[in-house]
């Protein structure tokens, strides 16, 4: 291990270490810079940049502020171990990084549950888009996540891509450059899951479409399509490879990039695009080509100074690609629409006008097409559960802009820039008033802010400029540029901030030109060509043009170009108009939330690893308000961290708080300072923090506590290796000592098992008493498991040969058992009903065939209610009788009469009606016959001696087993029931006989058949 240098690697505390020891320091700087001593100087300020960006130390802190320095190469500190070595680390523990900036913002959100936004500024080509792409990356790695949510991280990834594609451009500062802002909001579930996103954008230059300047580049999807698209796709679109046939690609002679290849971006792309739910590749490819055509569309001028097209072909074309009709097109490029006094003409456009006209339709198509494509790709991020979701934002947008030539983008640009930088004002303000600690604190930095800003803000926030350049455009008849620049003198040329050559004095009279005026932004001087203003700002499209685009058959186009759009009198607002209102809601949303900030800064403008251009920086720490930021957080202390925080890192170096302190914190903090001897005046206590005035107080504690751990780290290295080896050693010793004993003791069972086996139909002896039993108990066992559940449950285990006689007992046992707690569980009604189903399968089971039918079905109380049966009878009877009908047959004659058979305790009754006709003795009762087919015949005999009984009954009922059973159960007769197979005799009158014959038929039938017998035909059941 070595004490200096960047190999001092220990477990992830690499540059802490590094970073603090005093000579490292000296080389590589420090990586805060409140820690800086001298924090007013400009120059220590670049210079400790300049010493880390040597040392590829890119990132450092203004207390919570990240600056970046752009490196211009891949350096190796965005792993997935890098990401881990961030993940939960408090910032200040572990080196400055962006991870450490995303960990500690995307903490804040879970623990505080408060919104979030990371803010990104920095001048072109700084490395703001990088930066965020490497905070979403962290969060698409690091964040708890599910199937359904990968797929989210992988839509947001796959999402900038795409957008970069069309929203993206070289420019002579930046091959990559966003031609656009973007806000993005990552939400979170309550698990910290990502589980949506919704995207923002500001202001895409279109005037890019039409026009490049020398050296730079159209949008990077035009340059793809040419490049990666394959030769059928460009055949359909009517494209050729070259880029440079076309007139909007030849501007700034530029087709190629080394840096980029537009092929592989193609693939890139066109793999994307499904994974954000794209599912109309072909109409977004025909609005590219058709922007390439519009291009490459010609115009030549008549001699009455009308125009018309000359490339008659391309405009077909074009028609096709997007979707309208061609001859309309051709006229609504040729031609504008008038409305005078409510009539609506047509006039014909002279040459310049056509062509503006042109690039008017072009600039639309291309700028609402990017519109519609952001909305896409928000509808693929949308949140499924909007319940409890936090919001970490990432703004990267535009920074100040100071070109050679400033136009109306860099004043929509510096603009934003200066509303923006109303965020970091606000927080300082609110830091500014910790308790306990800055009530006497100096406010320098805070006047210069507000000598600086507000009176400006003034200026725009009456939003004179804006507001007046709507009031221009809308003049009636020619406006121009300069009249504009005019009207601006009258209205705020008494400001101090604003300038014109005819304001000037002498001496900036020079650098201000006639047709400029210059503002005086918070970042410096700017000044701005009002050459085009106006036009940029109208932004208008002859209605005609809409008229037709209205129509397309394109659905991004038509979704685009809305018709209400055409029928709506009313001025659409100009584009400095909506890009205020833009803004206004942006730093809403950005008020709503907790910022963090990233400031990135670019070394030089070559594009070059390795080369610190130091004026270019100045300006930048100039234009970011880099040194503000810094004073502001120095105004009095240098250094602060929570309590915790503190004590935790510093501990070792005092006995009393080592290895762990037990009381309150400040106490903790208050024993630790003591012993290091820190002076009153060096630091304060606050109600969480400690804040430390001089960053040489805390670089000797830090020295200190470097020096300790460095003789700790020796020492308990030895110690720690033997103790590990002993420990090693012994427990592995133990572990295979284990292992032996298990393995002899399988083995010795499993010889013993097979010897058991071998040995198995002898008597019970040692050598198989262990296999036997085992199979008894693996029997008994199964047969626990496996027991019969209900009596009509016939199955058992088969049981060893040794088992044989205890397993029947046990069957018997278990069955017993099971009838038993059936009985139990049988109700009287029930035990009533058995007990006549068994008398009745007693009496007719295996002799009548209807008999098996009759087993399922119930036995009632009776088979007459109440009202069937005459009051009178009832009466005289008494209720609760058995009854049923029955159809008698005539002793002689055989004539059927329907009767009511009614059961008493002691005699049965025939009523006929309201008559009883018969009664019937149970005593006098002499039998009771019946045929053994599935017929319902019965016959009761009767004593032919007494007089008072009529003789035998000839009954036949549907329920002639439940009559008889009850019948012959009341009686206490089941004996006397005859079952006869062939014919019953009966007796008539005494001495005589009559006769029933039962034969097998089709159907049931009783009549009188021959020699005067009844003849009983009954079904055959099966
Ligand atoms: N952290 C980094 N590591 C390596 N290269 C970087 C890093 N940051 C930026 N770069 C390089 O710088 C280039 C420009 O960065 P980027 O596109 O992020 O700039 P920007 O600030 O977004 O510019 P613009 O405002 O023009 O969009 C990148 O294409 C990349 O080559
Ligand atoms: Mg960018």
């Amino acid at each position: 291990m070595r004490y200096q240098g960047r190999e001092v690697d220990i477990e992830g505390r690499v540059r802490l270490v590094m970073e603090s020891a005093l000579t490292a320091r000296d080389r590589v700087g420090v990586q805060d810079f409140v820690l800086l001593e001298n924090y007013n100087s400009e120059a220590a300020f670049i210079e400790n940049l300049r010493r880390r960006f040597r040392e590829n130390l890119i990132y450092t802190y203004i207390g919570s502020v990240l600056v970046s320095v752009n490196p211009y190469k891949e350096l190796e500190i965005y792993s997935k171990q890098q990401m881990e070595r961030y993940r939960g680390v408090s910032f200040y523990e572990i080196s400055p990084h962006i991870y450490a900036l995303s960990d500690n913002t995307y903490r804040a959100m879970r623990t505080e549950r408060k919104d979030q936004c990371i803010l990104i500024s920095g001048e072109s080509g700084a490395g703001k888009t990088e930066a965020s792409k490497k905070i979403l990356l962290y969060y698409a790695v690091t964040c708890p996540t599910n199937d359904h949510m990968a797929i989210l991280g992988d839509r947001l990834l796959q999402s900038n891509p795409v957008l970069e594609a069309f929203g993206n451009a070289k420019t002579l500062r930046n091959d990559n450059s966003s031609r656009f802002g973007k806000y993005m909001d990552v939400q979170f579930d309550f698990r910290g899951t990502p589980v949506g996103g919704h995207i923002l954008n500001y202001l895409l230059e279109k005037s890019r479409v039409v026009h490049q300047n020398h050296g730079e580049r159209n949008f990077h999807i035009f340059y793809q399509l040419l490049d990666g698209g394959d030769d059928d796709l460009l055949i359909t679109l009517d494209l050729e490879r070259n880029p440079q046939n076309y007139r909007y690609l030849v501007k700034g002679n530029c087709p190629r990039v080394s840096s980029i290849s537009d092929k592989n971006n193609w693939k890139v792309v066109m793999k994307a695009l499904p994974v954000i739910g794209f599912t109309e590749e072909e109409k977004l490819l025909n609005i590219i080509a058709s922007v390439l055509h519009l291009g490459n569309t010609q115009f030549g001028e008549g001699e009455e100074g009308d125009t018309y097209i000359t490339t008659e072909t391309q405009t077909s074309n074009l028609a096709k690609l997007l979707g309208v009709d061609g001859s309309a097109l051709r006229e609504a490029l040729t031609h504008k629409k008038l409305t005078a006094k409510g009539e609506e003409m047509i006039s014909p456009l002279n040459y310049e006008q056509a062509v503006s006209a042109r690039d008017a339709l072009a600039k639309a198509v291309y700028g609402r097409t990017f519109t519609w494509l952001v909305e896409k790709i928000n509808q693929s991020l949308a949140l499924k559960v909007h319940k409890d979701s936090s919001v970490i934002g990432l703004l990267d947008i535009y920074g100040f802009e100071v070109l050679q030539q400033n136009s109306f983008e860099q004043f929509c640009i510096n603009y934003c820039n200066e509303k923006l930088q109303q965020l970091p004002f606000v927080e300082a303000q609110r830091h500014h008033f910790h308790p306990g600690v800055y009530n006497n604190c100096q406010f320098i930095c805070l006047t210069v802010y507000i000598m600086l800003y507000v009176p400006l803000s003034r200026v725009f926030k009456c939003n004179s400029v804006a507001v007046f350049q709507d009031e221009e455009c809308l003049r009636p008849g020619e406006t121009c540029d300069v009249s504009f620049l005019e009207k601006l003198e009258d209205t705020v040329g008494s400001h101090p901030h604003f300038i014109t050559h005819k304001l000037a004095n002498g001496k900036t009279r020079r650098v201000v030109s006639r047709e400029e005026f210059r503002l005086l932004h918070y970042a410096g001087e700017v000044n701005y060509n009002v050459n085009g203003f106006l036009d940029k700002n109208n932004d208008l499209l002859n209605r005609n043009l809409k008229e037709v685009m209205c129509q397309s058959d394109n659905q991004i186009l038509s979704h685009c170009f809305r018709r209400e759009e055409v029928i709506d009198q009313k001025r659409p607002e100009m584009a400095a108009t909506q890009f205020k209102n833009s803004l206004m809601k942006l730093m809403e949303i950005l008020m709503s939330k907790e910022p963090s900030y990233v400031r990135c800064i670019k070394p030089n403008d070559a594009k070059q690893p390795g080369r610190f251009d130091e004026v270019l920086v100045r300006h930048q720490v100039k234009y970011l308000g880099l040194m503000e930021n810094l004073r502001v957080r120095r105004a009095g202390f240098a250094y602060r961290r929570r309590f915790e925080a503190f004590l935790q890192r510093y501990k070792p170096l005092c006995p009393e708080t080592w290895p762990n302190w037990h009381g309150r914190l400040v106490d903790g903090v208050s024993t630790l300072v003591n012993h290091l001897g820190y002076k009153a005046e060096e630091y304060k206590l606050g109600r969480s923090k400690i804040f430390i005035r001089f960053p040489k107080t805390l670089f000797t504690t830090e020295d200190a506590l470097e020096y300790k751990i460095f003789l700790g780290v020796n020492v308990c290295t030895c110690v720690f290796r033997c103790v590990v080896i002993v420990i090693q050693s012994g427990w592995r010793g133990m572990k295979a000592r284990r292992r032996a004993k298990r393995r002899r003791q399988a083995a010795e069972l499993i010889r013993r098992f097979i010897k058991g086996f071998i040995y198995r139909h002898e008597e019970y002896c040692p050598e198989n008493e262990y296999f036997l039993d085992h199979v008894r108990y693996s029997f008994l066992k199964n047969l626990r498991q496996n027991l019969p559940k209900s009596v009509l449950d016939k199955s058992w285990p088969t049981p060893p040969p040794s088992l044989v006689e205890a397993s029947e007992h046990l069957r018997r046992l278990h069955m017993r058992n099971m009838v038993i707690k059936y009985c139990r569980r049988v109700q009287p009604e029930w035990k009533k009903q058995m007990m006549q189903k068994v008398v009745a399968s007693e009496i007719f089971k295996d002799q009548k065939d209807s008999y098996p039918l009759s087993v399922g079905r119930l036995f009632l109380d009776s088979r007459l209610e109440r009202e069937q049966i005459n009051l009178k009878v009832i009466q005289t009877l008494g209720s609760d009788k058995y009854g049923v009908s029955v159809i008698k047959y005539d002793r002689r004659g055989f004539k059927p009469r329907p009767r009511q058979l009614l059961l008493t305790n002691t005699f049965a009754v025939l009523v006929d009606r309201t008559k009883i006709k018969q009664r019937i003795d149970y005593a006098a009762l002499r039998g009771i016959s019946v045929g053994s087919l599935s017929d319902g015949m019965f016959v009761l005999h009767m004593p032919t001696e007494d007089n008072k009984q009529k003789g035998d009954a000839v009954l036949h009922c549907s329920h002639v087993i439940e009559v008889v059973t009850k019948l012959a159960m009341m009686a206490n007769k089941t004996s006397y029931v005859n079952i006869n197979p062939g014919s019953i005799r009966f007796t008539v009158a005494r001495g005589k006989e009559g006769i029933i014959d039962f034969i097998r038929g089709s159907e049931l039938k009783v009549a009188k058949g021959k020699r005067g017998h009844l003849l009983v035909v009954s079904q055959r059941l099966f």
